[in-house]
């Protein structure tokens, strides 16, 4: 085809529907007012496609035929924001606003604001960069300095001009928001409930997720909307600026840019309250989401002299609308175990559509929360969710309670595999204590075993104890020793070679020592150092097995809440056989004598009480210390640790100042016993 020849009858006809695609874009996603079906549309995209295929003169980089284009890429580019994109302070009740406008009173020296307010669309903020009216670059805004360069992605979002009227200024950085309409989100969603694939929770999730697309075509496919609110760098020319944030919308708007109809001017806190309660009733009915409002000093003198705190304008405020609630159903509470162990009850919902996402389960975090909220299966809740936030059960409401309801109880037993279900001391959480065993724990506890201060087993890394596990090859720490090279080298990536070095270093790891093959178990508390105490103490694992409540707490360090931690583990069979298989397959170590330290905060240390405590007698003193391992001695020597010195003191105390041994009252002996060295 001629390149120069194109009949004018043509040049007009495309000159025509570029304009009507981008009418009708408008339309669509600004006006919200569409007046052809998306047939339509399509019918006269691929009209002007043709025409362009044909005379290819016609073809500009702005035509709405070359919104996709290019290849995928393969990451994002950083680009540096000119002016930061910073955030809002948040106020929730109207208190907040209240303050707000006093604060900007105050400041300015007036009697009443005028402000610009606007929705506060729930989308992601992103920066548009037009010089010489041509759109030249997209950025998200990162974090807020520097953010990712998705221009190829932006170009696709048909809400979003290619290119400015002539009168526009040479440099433009449009700063605003990308969302997905509600309508869009929901047609999106049917689209991928029939294809069998995986649903978007909510707009803007959807939203995000089309934007960070390496593949521009998938982001087109998407139906992306923009508004904008502001401007970042600009170089206005032969424009005037403008004076308020509402004649900038203004002009943004008469720049064909999208701006939100639902915008207004009013005047003082009444106008703001009023404002908010307005767009709170439109809310549902509006097509996208949002998620507050915006109030803005409108004269940018005024903003000005405001300037900011921090990262957030003290001209501006995001007043949000509370965490919506609502009733539904508790269908079930189920248990779920964590990778340490930890039982979550979960209530399993009647679906509900409440803050912008269909919630089925809501967390009820432990037993005591459940009792508390005193929750049973069958009643109905009050569901909250806010934002990003988990959505939580707020409360019962009594009315709608099964009359023989029984009360929440949590499984005596783990329901992954069936362990002892226990609560130590102080802990909120209850845990499943099969730990050597347990599926949900197989992960962590085999990294635990295999690690460097554990077992010490090189290679066996996160990536292959994941494929160890997929491949049902380690079910325990104890199937680590049955590995051969032949299984692990028909392992995904796995070579001969390595596959040999890792059945080298595991058999290395046979030969170690008590005090590693303590702490490989991952027995809950139980850290290298009390894993060493152990070790010392016991001399054998058998008497470490053996030892009972009393023995235990012999344990220099060993407290309580431990000692009920390492019986309940030793109190599991599963976890005794998975202990018998490792020493079968020959884990070993060399065994020594007992060696039982004093036990004790004041092990080591020698007291002398001189005078007469104001509430202990003599003898109390001296068994409290000796109870906590401490020895009282008669005189004071270089080896006395402190004196403690009550009324009328004797010689004693001239001798610990001589010495410079500290001295402490009865109090601060109380505080040591408290506070020293802490006992778990
Ligand atoms: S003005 C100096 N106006 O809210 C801050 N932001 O918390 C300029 N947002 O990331 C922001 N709607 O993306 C402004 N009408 C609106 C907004 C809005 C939503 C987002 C914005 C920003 C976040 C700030």
């Amino acid at each position: 085809m001629a390149k120069t020849a194109v009949p004018a009858k043509i040049a007009q006809r495309a000159a025509k529907l570029r304009t009507d695609l981008d009418a009708h874009n408008y339309r669509y996603y600004v006006e919200d007012a569409p007046l052809v079906s998306d047939a339509e549309y399509d019918r006269l995209f691929r009209e002007l496609q043709a025409l362009e295929r044909d005379y290819p003169a016609l073809s500009t980089p702005d035509s709405p035929t070359q919104r996709v284009g290019g290849q995928a890429a393969t990451q994002f580019d950083p680009v540096t924001h000119r002016v930061p994109m910073l955030s809002l302070n948040n106020a929730f009740a109207d208190e907040e606003a209240e303050a707000f406008d006093r604060r900007a009173r105050a400041a300015l020296g007036v009697e009443e604001v005028d402000y610009a307010v606007e929705p506060k669309f729930d989308g992601l903020a992103v920066s548009l960069v037009y010089e010489r009216g041509q759109f030249t670059l997209g950025a998200t805004r990162g974090d807020g300095n520097t953010g990712e360069n998705v221009t190829a992605n932006l170009r696709t979002v048909r809400a979003i001009p290619m290119r400015l009227p002539a009168d526009a200024p040479p440099l433009l950085e449009v700063r605003g928001e990308v969302l997905m309409l509600k309508r869009d989100f929901a047609a999106l969603n049917a689209a991928q409930g029939s294809a069998g694939e995986k649903l978007f929770v909510n707009p803007r999730n959807a939203a995000a997720g089309a934007l960070r697309q390496l593949d521009p075509a998938i982001t087109a496919s998407r139906r992306l909307a923009f508004f904008s609110y502001g401007v970042g760098a600009v170089e206005w020319g032969s424009v005037t600026p403008p004076a308020t944030q509402d004649a900038l919308l203004k002009l943004l708007a008469a720049l064909r840019l999208p701006v939100a109809s639902q915008r207004s001017v009013v005047r003082g806190l009444e106008g703001l309250l009023g404002y908010y309660r307005f767009i709170g009733t439109k809310r549902d009915k509006l097509p996208f989401q949002i998620d507050g409002v915006v109030y803005k000093v409108n004269p940018f003198a005024q903003q000005e002299r405001l300037g900011f705190v921090s990262r957030a304008p003290r001209f501006a405020l995001a007043h949000k609308f509370p965490a919506e609630e609502l009733p539904t159903q508790v269908l079930a509470i189920d248990v779920q175990v964590g990778r340490t162990g930890a039982l979550t009850p979960v209530a399993r919902l009647k679906p509900v559509f409440v803050g912008g996402v269909t919630v089925v389960n809501a967390t009820l975090h432990n037993e005591d929360e459940v009792r508390r909220k005193d929750i049973r299966v069958g009643d109905t809740v009050i569901v909250r969710r806010a934002g990003d936030v988990i959505p939580e059960v707020v409360r019962v409401l009594p009315e709608g309670r099964q009359p023989n309801a029984p009360q929440f109880e949590l499984p005596k037993r783990c329901p992954e595999c069936g362990s002892k279900v226990v609560r130590l001391p102080d802990e909120a959480i209850a845990r499943c204590s099969g730990g050597l065993v347990c599926p949900a724990q197989r992960k962590q506890a085999l990294l635990h075993f295999a690690s460097r201060r554990a077992m010490d087993i090189e290679g066996l890394g996160d990536k292959l104890v994941d494929q160890l596990i997929d491949a049902g090859l380690a079910h325990t720490p104890a199937d680590i020793y049955m590995l051969g090279v032949a299984a692990l080298a028909a392992l995904d990536r796995m070579a001969e070679k390595s596959a040999a070095n890792v059945v080298t270093a595991i058999d290395k790891s046979r030969a170690t020592t008590l005090a590693r093959f303590i702490y490989a178990l991952g027995i809950r508390h139980v850290g290298e150092t009390t894993a060493a105490d152990l070790a010392q103490h016991f001399g054998t694992f058998d008497a470490l097995l053996a030892a009972d409540e009393h023995a235990l707490l012999e344990v220099r360090d060993v407290g309580p809440v431990l000692v009920q931690s390492i019986l309940q583990f030793f109190a599991e069979a599963h976890n005794r056989d998975v202990i018998a298989q490792l020493r079968a397959a020959g884990v070993h170590w060399t065994e020594t004598a007992p060696r039982r330290e004093p036990a004790g905060k004041f092990a080591g240390l020698t007291f002398v009480i001189t005078g007469t405590l104001p509430t202990f007698s003599r003898d109390d003193a001296k068994a409290l210390i000796e109870e906590h391992g401490g020895k009282v001695a008669g005189s004071v020597s270089k080896k006395t640790a402190y004196v403690i010195a009550g009324a009328e003191p004797g010689s004693k105390l001239d001798k610990a100042s001589e010495l410079g041994v500290p001295v402490l009252d009865e109090q601060q002996l109380m505080a040591m016993v408290a506070h020293g060295r802490i006992k778990r």
